[in-house]
């Protein structure tokens, strides 16, 4: 099963991806991770994307769908979780047709809904671990008080650059100018879900896995 994780910065996708990861072992792609990865590795392309994520804006189309087509021909079989990836119409296209060259197909869309204003204390409140990427948050979920990671015991927790107020504007933009768009689109491909999600996080998983389940 091959499916997308949609809503604006801060609704979860990356949390409730990492959950299915653990417990139906499948595979996150997150272009916002591979764009980070790219930035810390000090690469060119990385060296290009930075200021464009501070500042809260979309990385053009042409970067993120070669990301994601060199992760697709390394990767077999299906179990596929698309986490930040399609951001606009040309993204879903492409994803459509990548998919289709490697045989395979979309089975659901999960829309995780939210409103603005749950978005701003939930990013300023996000840490995350250096080392495996386990999300937290200062109110909702915080960080254990011996300071080790509750998955891998790092006592590197780190903050995002783009997770201020300023930058959350921005994305917030960018995701109301250019995401949504692609919710009417897969609404229309009959492969649309929508999930509350202001709901607690294991409240949200449940409603997911129903929707998985189904
Ligand atoms: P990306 O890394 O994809 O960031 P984003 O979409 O802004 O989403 P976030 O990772 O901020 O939030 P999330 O939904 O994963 O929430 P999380 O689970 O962490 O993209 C970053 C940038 O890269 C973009 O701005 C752009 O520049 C570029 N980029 C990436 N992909 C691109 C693409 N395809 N095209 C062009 N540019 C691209 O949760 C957030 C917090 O809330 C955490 O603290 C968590 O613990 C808490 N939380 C989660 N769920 C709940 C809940 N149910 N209740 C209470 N708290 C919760």
């Amino acid at each position: 099963m091959n499916i997308i994780l949609l809503g604006p910065p801060g609704a979860g996708k990356g949390t409730q991806a990492r959950h299915l990861v653990s417990v139906r072992n499948m595979v996150q792609l997150s272009t916002g991770d591979m764009l980070r990865d790219a930035k810390s590795s000090g690469s060119k392309m990385g060296r290009k994307v930075s200021g464009v994520m501070a500042r809260g804006d979309l990385v053009t189309d042409d970067i993120v769908i070669e990301l994601i087509g060199e992760k697709l021909s390394q990767i077999e079989g299906n179990g596929l979780i698309f986490d930040g990836f399609p951001r606009t119409l040309a993204q879903a296209d492409a994803l459509g047709n990548l998919l289709a060259t490697h045989g395979e197909g979309l089975d659901n869309v999960i829309e995780l809904r939210v409103d603005d204003d749950a978005l701003v204390n939930r990013i300023t409140a996000r840490s995350s671990c250096a080392k495996c990427g386990e999300v937290y948050n200062d109110i909702t979920k915080p960080p254990p008080e011996d300071g080790k990671c509750v998955n891998c015991g790092s006592e590197e927790l780190v903050r995002r650059a783009d997770d201020n107020e300023d930058s959350l504007r921005q994305r917030l933009m960018e995701y109301y100018k250019k995401t949504s768009p692609i919710i009417g689109y897969y609404y229309a491909k009959g492969l649309l879900n929508q999930v509350e999600g202001l709901d607690p996080i294991d409240a949200v998983k449940d409603c997911i896995s129903k929707v998985l389940d189904k």
